[in-house]
C-alpha cells in the first residue's frame, strides 16, 4: 500500500492536535484537515482554555488523569521553551473557592497540576462568603494562538488544510483510506449522533492585565481566567441551548458575579461577548467503526464530545486517535490487496 491517506475533519483543538499526533507517529502518512470553519471561528476559539479538569461520568477516571497528564506535560514544555507566547501557553496560579467544604477534598487531578494545597486563612479573607479553598497553579492556553500554532506546525509538516463541509462521512470514501471525525458539536448532524448535546457557555473577554491569578467557584459557573492579553469571565452553562447569539442580561449577570469576587474588574475595558456550544456527552467518544456499502469499506476513527474540557485532555486523547489511526493502518497493510480491510 502506498503512504496512506489520511482526512482529519474539523479544524478546532481536537482536529488539529489529533492531526498533528498522526503526522508525528506515522511521518509517511498523507494527512488533510477538512473543515467548515477554522480559527477564530471555532468552539475552540471562544474556549477559556484552563487546564482544569472537567468530569465525563462514563470514561474511567484513570483513563482521564492520563490524558490530562499527558496533555499538562505536553504544554508544560511549551511553557517552558521560547515558543510560548507565540503558542499562548502560560502557567497561571490561583483559588478554587468553595461556599462548604465539597465531599472530594481532593479532585482525581490534584496532583496533576503543581503545587496543589488549601488555601490558608489569610488568602481565604479576600472571599468571605467563602468558606473553604484549594490554591494550585495550572496552565492556560490562549485558544485562538494556540490554533494557529497549531496550524503553523500542520504546515510546516505538509498537512492540507481545506475549507470543506462534510455532510456524510462516506462521501470521502473514494479520495481517502482512513477518515478521523474530530467535528465536536457538528456530529449530532454529521454522524446523527443523538448522545451528543450542546451546552451553551457565554463569556466575556475584557482588558484587565492587572489581574494576575485566576479564581474559580468550585460549581464552576463563575470564574476570573487571566490570559496574555486579555482575562476571561464567565460563564454559563446552558444545556441544549444552540443559540450563538450573546444574552446582555446574561452578559450582566456575568459581570457582577466576577466583580463581586474581584471588585477591581469594574475598570476593566474592551469588553468583548463570546458564546460557544460545548460538545457535551457521557464520555468522550474515542474508537474505530468500519463503514461500509456494496463492499467498500472505510475505516473511521471518531474523536469527540470532549464537552466542557476539551483544552484540558485534547493532547491525551489526540494519542490515542492516533493510535487508532495506527491500527486501521496495519488492519489495511495486513488485508489482501484489492480488499479494503
Ligand atoms: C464558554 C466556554 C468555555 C470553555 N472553557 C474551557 C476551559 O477553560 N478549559 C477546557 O478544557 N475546555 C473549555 N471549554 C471546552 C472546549 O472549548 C471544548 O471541549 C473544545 O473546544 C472542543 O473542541 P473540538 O475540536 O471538539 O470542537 P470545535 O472547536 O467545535 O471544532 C469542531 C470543528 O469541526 C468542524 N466541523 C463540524 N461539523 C463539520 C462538518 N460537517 N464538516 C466539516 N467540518 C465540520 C467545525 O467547523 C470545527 O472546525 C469551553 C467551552 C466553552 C463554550
Ligand atoms: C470567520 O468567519 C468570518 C465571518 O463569517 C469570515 O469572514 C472569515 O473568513 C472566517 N475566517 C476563517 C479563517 O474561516
Ligand atoms: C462523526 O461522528 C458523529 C457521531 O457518531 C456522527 O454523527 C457524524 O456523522 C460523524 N461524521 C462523519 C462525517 O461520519
Amino acid at each position: 500500500m502506498a503512504a496512506p491517506k489520511v482526512a482529519v475533519v474539523g479544524a478546532g483543538v481536537i482536529g488539529l492536535s489529533t492531526a498533528l499526533c498522526i503526522v508525528e507517529a506515522c511521518p509517511s502518512c498523507s494527512v488533510t484537515v477538512l473543515s467548515d470553519q477554522f480559527s477564530p471561528n471555532t468552539t475552540s476559539d471562544v474556549a477559556a482554555g484552563m487546564l482544569i479538569p472537567h468530569t465525563y461520568p462514563g470514561t474511567p477516571i484513570h483513563v482521564q488523569k492520563q490524558w490530562f497528564k499527558e496533555t499538562f506535560t505536553y504544554l508544560f514544555a511549551i511553557s517552558n521553551s521560547a515558543e510560548a507566547s507565540e503558542a499562548g501557553i502560560h502557567l497561571v496560579s490561583g483559588w478554587q473557592i468553595f461556599k462548604s467544604t465539597p465531599k472530594e477534598e481532593l479532585p482525581f487531578w490534584s496532583d496533576a497540576v503543581l503545587g496543589f494545597r488549601p488555601m490558608s486563612e489569610a488568602e481565604l479573607q479576600k472571599f468571605p462568603q467563602y468558606q473553604f479553598g484549594q490554591a494550585f497553579t495550572t496552565l492556560k492556553c490562549d485558544c485562538p494562538p494556540y490554533l494557529l500554532w497549531l496550524e503553523k506546525r500542520l504546515k510546516a509538516a505538509g498537512v492540507q488544510m481545506y475549507n470543506r463541509k462534510v455532510s456524510d462521512l462516506w462521501e470521502l470514501h473514494s479520495e481517502y483510506d482512513i477518515v478521523v471525525n474530530c467535528t465536536g458539536i457538528g456530529a449530532h448532524q454529521l454522524v446523527g449522533d443523538k448522545k451528543i448535546f450542546p451546552v451553551r457557555g457565554q463569556v466575556l473577554k475584557v482588558y484587565a492585565p492587572w489581574v494576575k491569578n485566576f479564581i474559580r467557584d468550585g460549581d464552576g459557573l463563575t470564574y476570573i481566567y487571566p490570559g496574555i492579553h486579555s482575562v476571561t469571565l464567565g460563564g454559563t452553562r446552558e444545556k441544549e441551548s444552540w443559540s450563538l447569539s450573546p444574552n446582555p442580561g446574561t452578559t450582566k449577570d456575568i459581570f457582577d458575579r466576577c466583580c463581586s469576587l474581584e471588585p477591581s474588574l469594574r475598570e476593566a475595558q474592551d469588553i468583548k461577548v463570546k458564546v460557544g456550544l460545548r460538545p457535551s456527552r457521557q464520555s468522550v467518544r474515542l474508537q474505530r467503526e468500519v463503514l461500509s456499502q456494496g463492499g467498500v469499506k472505510l475505516p473511521v476513527v471518531h474523536n469527540y464530545g470532549h464537552g466542557a474540557g476539551g483544552f484540558s485532555v485534547h493532547r491525551g486523547t489526540a494519542k490515542e486517535a492516533a493510535r487508532l489511526v495506527g491500527e486501521c493502518i496495519a488492519a489495511l497493510r495486513g488485508s489482501s490487496s484489492g480488499a479494503k480491510l
